[in-house]
C-alpha cells in the first residue's frame, strides 16, 4: 500500500468493538483473568492499547517492526541513549537540536557516556571520530534550523563496517518524506509534538526499530523508566497522523512559494531551504527524502531587525515549535539552540539574525502578507 493509505487504514480498527478510530483506552490497570494468568494487557506503563496502536502503526510507517511512545521527543532520545553505558561513546553530528546536545552534554556525561562532535558532510570525519569503544552514530538531517544534509546511507555503511548503530532524528521530515529504516539505520527517533501529532497541541515522542533485540531492550528502558505518552496523547497522535499527508503536501507547496517569495526580497542576506537547486544538499536530499519539508531558515543580517520581524508579525506565530498547521516563526540562536555553546552555534551557522520559518497550512498569500507588513514595518 501507499504510505497515503497506511496513515488512514494503517492503525487498523479497534479489534474488540471494529471502531474506526481507535478508542481511548483512559486506564492504568487490567484485570488478570486469575493468579498468574495475565491477559493482553497488565499495566499501562508496560502496555496499553491506545498507545500500542500508535506504536504499531508508527513501526508500520517507518518500515520498522515495533514503535515505543514517550511523553516528548526527548524522553524518547533519552530512552535510545539509554541502550548504552558507561564508557561507551557516540558520535554526533555538530548540527543537532539544541536538547539533544544538552541531554548529552549535560546529563548523560555525568553517567561516563560520551561524544564527539563532527563535521556530518564530511564522511571521513565521521570515521575517524570512531573509537573502539563507539557504539553508535547519531544522525539528524536535515539539521535544525539550516538544512545540513548528510548522507544516510554513506552513513550506515561506515556504520556496519565498523559493527555501530546508527540513529536518526526524522522528525523534520516524518514517514511521509523519509524512512531512514528502509536505508539501513538502526533506531529513528521523532519528535512527534511536530508533524506527527501537527496541530501544536501535544508533546511526544517516538522510537522505531526494526531489529527484535533492539525492540526487547527499548521495551524494557520504556517501562522501567516510565516516561510513556498517555492514552488521550497517543489518541491525539493517531488522528494526526490521519492528515499527514495532506498537510505536509499543503506545507510544502506553500513553503516552495513563500521561499520564491523570500528570495525577491533585498532584506534577505542568506537562505536555507531544501527546494532550492543551489542548496548544497538539494541532490542528495532528492535521493533519501520525497520532497524538501517546510522549513525555510533565513538571516536578515542584522539582530535589530530580526526582533522587529518577529515582533511585527500578525497571523505567523512567534513560538518554540514547528510542524504545526500554523506558521511559526522562532529566532533560534536564543530558542532552540539556545542551550548550544555560542562558537557552535556560529560555527553551524546560527547567527543572532537568523530566523526559522515553520510553514504551516494556511493560504500561502497570507503568509506572504504577514512576513510583508513585518519586513516592511520600521516600528
Ligand atoms: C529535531 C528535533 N528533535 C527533537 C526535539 C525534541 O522534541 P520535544 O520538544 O518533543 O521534546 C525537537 C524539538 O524541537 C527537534 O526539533
Amino acid at each position: 500500500m501507499y504510505i497515503d493509505t497506511l496513515l488512514v487504514h494503517g492503525a487498523g480498527e479497534d479489534e474488540a468493538t471494529g471502531a474506526t478510530s481507535t478508542p481511548i483506552y483512559q486506564v492504568s490497570s487490567f484485570r488478570h483473568h486469575s493468579v498468574g494468568q495475565k491477559g493482553g494487557y497488565q499495566y499501562s506503563r508496560v502496555s496499553n492499547p491506545t498507545r500500542h496502536a500508535l506504536e504499531q502503526q508508527m513501526a508500520l510507517l517507518e518500515g520498522g517492526s515495533r514503535g515505543f511512545a514517550f511523553g516528548s521527543g526527548m524522553a524518547a532520545i533519552t530512552a535510545a541513549f539509554n541502550l548504552f553505558s558507561a564508557g561507551d561513546h557516540i558520535v554526533i553530528s555538530r548540527q543537532l537540536y539544541g536538547g539533544t546536545f544538552r541531554v548529552l552534554d549535560r546529563i548523560f556525561s555525568r553517567y561516563g557516556l560520551t561524544v564527539s562532535s563532527v563535521d556530518f558532510s564530511d564522511i571521513e570525519a565521521i570515521a575517524e571520530a570512531i573509537t573502539p569503544v563507539t557504539k553508535a552514530i547519531y544522525i539528524e538531517t536535515p539539521s535544525n534550523p539550516t538544512l545540513m544534509v548528510t548522507d544516510i546511507r554513506k552513513v550506515v555503511a561506515l556504520a556496519k563496517a565498523r559493527s555501530v548503530l546508527t540513529i536518526a532524528d526524522n522528525t523534520f521530515m516524518s514517514p511521509y518524506l523519509q524512512r531512514p529504516i528502509t536505508l539501513g539505520v538502526d533506531i529513528v527517533v521523532h519528535s512527534a509534538t511536530k508533524f506527527i501529532g501537527g496541530h501544536s497541541d501535544v508533546t511526544a515522542g517516538v522510537v522505531v526499530v526494526k531489529d527484535e533485540k533492539l525492540a526487547e531492550d527499548l521495551h524494557f528502558i520504556q517501562m522501567s523508566t516510565g516516561g510513556v505518552l498517555g492514552p488521550f496523547d497517543s489518541w491525539l497522535l493517531l488522528r494526526g497522523l490521519k492528515t499527514l499527508g495532506l498537510r505536509m503536501d499543503r506545507q510544502v507547496q506553500n513553503a516552495g512559494e513563500i521561499a520564491a517569495w523570500l528570495r525577491s526580497r533585498p532584506e534577505i542576506k542568506k537562505m536555507y531551504f531544501l527546494g532550492f537547486s543551489d542548496h548544497p544538499g538539494y541532490e542528495l536530499h532528492k535521493e533519501q527524502a520525497s520532497a524538501s519539508g517546510n522549513v525555510i531558515s533565513f538571516d536578515v543580517g542584522d539582530v535589530e531587525f530580526a526582533h522587529r520581524i518577529l515582533s511585527n508579525v500578525k497571523m505567523c506565530v512567534l513560538g518554540d515549535s514547528l510542524g504545526g498547521v500554523e506558521t511559526l516563526v522562532n529566532l533560534s540562536d536564543i530558542m532552540s539552540h539556545g542551550s548550544v555553546p555560542v562558537e557552535q552555534k556560529r560555527s553551524m551557522g546560527i547567527t543572532p539574525s537568523l530566523i526559522r520559518l515553520s510553514v504551516g497550512i494556511e493560504h500561502s498569500a497570507d503568509i506572504i502578507a504577514d512576513l510583508k507588513q513585518a519586513i516592511e514595518r520600521n516600528s
